[in-house]
């Protein structure tokens, strides 16, 4: 790993402002401070999880953050900042959320997103559904989704 960042930690509620400014860079649709503050309020009571790499200089550089529900994992969203993108900071994130989850993961992901299915396809992610019109975004390759995803290893 880069020695700019640090190794993956478990997220927390005080990660909230971090997350949503680094969604506001990632998505047209950006959830607010609210939402994710609201996520990290009990976590425990709704299965909400997640983890973050930090930048030497003290900001978070991405995030990944997910539930589990009775036996299914959804992956809610994963974010890089653009400033840090295509440095391994998503495929560590990725890895060690993974790590953590004991059961089948869920995703939806933009069918436009390459980057995003790549590196999902190398953690054993397969497409099983698509949703028309899922996100609102000005550009049309990203408004459509894909369901992906990763049973547990037998
Ligand atoms: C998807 C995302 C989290 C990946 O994070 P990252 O730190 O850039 O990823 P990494 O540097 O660890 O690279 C992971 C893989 O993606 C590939 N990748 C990264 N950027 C890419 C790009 N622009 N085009 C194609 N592949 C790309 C890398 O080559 C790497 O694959 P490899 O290890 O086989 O070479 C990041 O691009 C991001 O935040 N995007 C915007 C938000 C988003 O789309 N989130 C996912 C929503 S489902």
């Amino acid at each position: 790993m880069n020695p700019l960042f640090s190794a993956p930690r478990l997220i927390t509620q005080c990660d909230a402002p971090a997350m949503a400014a680094i969604h506001q860079l990632c998505f047209p649709d950006a959830w607010p401070v609210e939402l994710f503050s609201d996520y990290f309020d009990k976590p425990e009571w709704i299965g909400v999880f997640g983890f973050a790499v930090d930048h030497t200089a003290g900001s978070i550089a991405g995030f990944i953050i997910g539930r589990t529900t009775y036996d299914t994992n959804d992956i809610l969203t994963f974010a890089v900042n653009p400033a840090y993108q295509g440095q391994g900071v998503g495929r560590i994130l990725l890895e060690t959320y993974l790590d953590a989850v004991p059961c089948a993961c869920l995703l939806e992901v933009a069918t436009g997103n390459t980057a995003a299915i790549h590196l999902y396809n190398t953690f054993g992610f397969e497409i099983i559904a698509s949703r028309h019109d899922y996100y609102d975004s000005p550009d049309p390759d990203m408004r459509d989704a894909y369901v992906m995803t990763r049973r547990v290893a037998s």
